[in-house]
């Protein structure tokens, strides 16, 4: 890395005078008052950025660009191939449909600190949502479409909301998904009373409203355009539930002036755009990516944001996203590996990028899992662009590694995170806490402090923060991911050490399949492990002990655990494949050896742990794998 001076020194300036560099970097944002205090301590005595700065992120993402003059250049691109539609907003245009359902939200009471869930799928007005939320202060917390209503329950009983937004329904391929059904299913399990439920009618499929519910267009037409309301640095902008490693979701929170700053310096630093270009992330909202580079990030750095209702394949086909990049001329592109690999199944030549000029593509990031070396030679192939593989996490909601672009390019290496991000002091650790040496796989863990934008605490629940993050390696934020450094400071993230599991770049845990599957009356124990899977990266497979007197085939017991999967978490889950066993390997104190399980279903060998209870189990799993065609699909390296 001798040659990389300018990434260096940067780099160094982070680390080295955390307040100064960030203090910098936050002259960039439009602040109602700058913070005085750059770096401080939170009420949970936690690193806290920028909390006596006052600062509003709607009018960061819409006004500010009309206050300067830019009111008529597009801020968002709705690009819908399942319904045929095209839609464009300028940042004038944006911004007044976000003041328009802020002022609806306001006229139903909904003040600054109160809980709104989103559960939309990928339309204008779920960004619209996001950001007239953001422009009262109130706290939006966006649950993914996909999941099933027990998950929407479990995140209002959490969340507490007030309000809660959606739409008649959602399309998948040419599948028309009724919302409301499962909205109003979540809201008869969930403990917490959420007052009122706001409709978007979509003409696919009308939902029926009922007496709590309002009509999105209606509350609309009556309402008075709400201003933006300032708020603190440290106030939360948005709740995002992720998978832990127990079946309860995560509240991460997200602060509005450490978020800010950060994603308007990684939009120049990492991604390299200027206002006026046009930024592609093909994800959801329900994710952090969709959250941070669908709608916050670009409308920050003044670039076009797309919004793309629709797939990577059969919508119609192949080629859709080269056609959006060819209409749209997106300069920067940003997806998940398991996209390209679904692109690549159904096109493997790429011959349908011949139909499209793509030209105006400068750089394709992809993230949400690694890249395995394959797919990436063959974007590196097709594309005549720097691919960057970039990696970060919910809790972060930025890049902890990647190619710089903006500050100095390096050259990726397959495989490889390349680099950490300015304000991340990645370190590798041993189980006791000892940095390892070079080439050495250990934790991945970040010495605190952790940069701006990254969580300050999980929602209502601080010692669950500290138990998964800053316990497991005192004075370090524990990332979850194993990995190493190659010699020349390059960053590998081989995978997470705890239960989460990523599928098809959705993030899931174990343990709540665990939980789900446990409540069918015919089993006695399961285990749910991630397997290598070529397409979707990984996929969840479970093994169940039956109890005594249970008369269900195997086949009959798998059929019948998917469709409860399915149902109670979401069929994104993937979880399709189960295996019948006497008993499941443990230590001698009873807990369940998951990473032998794991071992088997990926090598196919496993070497006897010696704290397993009886060796013999080992044989009996290796079979049942083999018999029920788990694992050995994907080498991922
Ligand atoms: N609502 C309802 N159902 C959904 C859904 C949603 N929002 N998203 C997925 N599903 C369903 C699918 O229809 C499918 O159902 P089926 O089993 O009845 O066919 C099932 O869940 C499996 O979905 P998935 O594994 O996602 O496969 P897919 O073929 O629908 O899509 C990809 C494949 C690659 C396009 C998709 O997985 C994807 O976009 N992944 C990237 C996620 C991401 O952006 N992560 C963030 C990091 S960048
Ligand atoms: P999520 O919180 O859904 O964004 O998932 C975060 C997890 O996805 C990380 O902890 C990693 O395990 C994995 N991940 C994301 N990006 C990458 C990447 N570029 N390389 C390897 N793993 C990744």
């Amino acid at each position: 890395m001798a040659h990389l001076s300018r990434y260096r020194s940067e780099y160094r300036r982070s680390i080295d005078d955390p307040a100064g560099f960030w203090r910098e970097q936050a002259q960039r944002v439009e602040w109602f008052e700058f913070p005085r205090t750059i770096l401080g301590r939170d009420s949970n005595d936690n690193d806290a950025w920028f909390a006596d700065g006052v600062l509003n992120s709607a009018y960061l993402a819409l006004d500010r660009h009309v206050d300067a003059g830019r009111g008529a250049a597009t801020a968002l691109i709705y690009d819908s191939p399942v319904t045929g539609t095209v839609t464009r907003y300028s940042f004038a245009e944006l911004r007044d449909e976000v003041a328009q359902f802020a002022g609806a939200m306001v006229g139903l009471g909904i003040e600054k600190g109160d809980r709104v869930i989103i559960y939309m799928p990928m339309i204008p007005e779920a960004a619209i949502a996001m950001l007239a939320c953001a422009r009262i202060g109130a706290i939006h917390s966006v649950v993914f479409g996909g999941f099933a209503p027990r998950e929407l329950a479990s995140r209002i009983d959490d969340a507490a909301p007030r309000l809660l937004l959606t739409a008649s329904c959602g399309i998948e391929f040419d599948r028309v998904i009724a919302y409301k059904p499962l909205v109003d299913e979540a809201l008869s399990i969930s403990r917490h009373n959420v007052e009122q439920c706001v409709v978007l009618q979509r003409p696919q499929c009308e939902a029926e409203l009922g007496a709590t519910d309002l009509d999105w267009a209606a509350l609309c037409r009556d309402a008075v355009p709400a201003g933006c309301v300032p708020v603190s640095g440290s106030d939360p902008l948005y709740i995002l539930y992720t998978s832990g490693t127990t079946g309860k979701p995560k509240g991460v929170v997200r602060d509005n002036g450490g978020h800010a700053v950060a994603l308007t310096y990684s939009m120049s630093a990492i991604y390299d755009t200027s206002p006026g270009e046009v930024f592609w992330a093909a994800s959801d909202v329900g994710w952090v990516v969709g959250h941070s580079y669908i709608v916050y990030a670009p409308l920050f750095a003044g670039c076009t944001t797309i919004l793309f209702e629709g797939k990577p394949v059969r919508t119609p086909d192949a080629g859709t996203f080269w056609r959006v990049i060819a209409d749209h001329k997106v300069s920067v592109f940003f997806t998940a590996p398991t996209a390209f690999r679904a692109i690549r199944k159904e096109d493997p030549e790429a011959s349908l990028l011949a139909s499209y000029d793509v030209s105006s593509l400068r750089s394709l990031f992809v993230a949400g899992e690694r890249t395995d070396p394959a797919t990436f030679l063959w974007l590196e192939t097709h594309l005549s662009v720097p691919v960057v593989d970039h990696w970060w996490q919910t809790e972060t909601g930025w890049a902890i590694a990647a190619n710089p672009m903006g500050i100095e390019a390096v050259s990726s290496k397959p495989g490889s995170a390349n680099l950490p991000v300015p304000g991340y002091d990645i370190c590798i650790l041993s189980l006791d806490h000892e940095p390892l040496p070079v080439g050495e796989q250990g934790d991945v863990a970040v010495r605190r402090p952790l940069p701006p934008g990254c969580l300050p605490t999980v929602w209502c629940d601080h010692e669950r923060f500290l138990d998964a993050y800053l316990r497991p390696h005192p004075g370090y934020y524990q990332t979850g991911d194993g990995g190493f450094f190659d010699e020349e400071g390059y960053l590998f993230i081989m995978g997470r050490t705890d239960d989460v599991i990523n599928v098809a770049g959705h993030r899931l845990s174990t343990g709540e399949m665990e939980a789900v599957v446990a409540e069918h009356a015919a089993v006695a124990e399961c285990a749910v492990i991630g397997i290598g899977d070529a397409d979707k990266g990984q996929v969840p497979a479970g093994l169940v002990v039956l109890k005594d007197g249970v008369n269900l085939d195997e086949n009959e017991i798998q059929a019948e655990l998917v469709a409860i999967v399915r149902g109670q978490i979401g069929a994104f889950a993937n979880f399709r494949r189960i295996a019948v066993v006497s008993r499941l390997p443990k230590t001698r104190s009873g807990k369940i050896l998951r990473r032998s399980i794991r071992t088997m279903a990926d090598r196919g060998d496993v070497e006897t742990p010696a704290t397993i209870d009886d060796p013999a189990i080992l044989d009996e799993i290796q079979a049942a794998l083999a018999r029920r065609q788990i694992g050995l699909a994907f080498a991922g390296s």
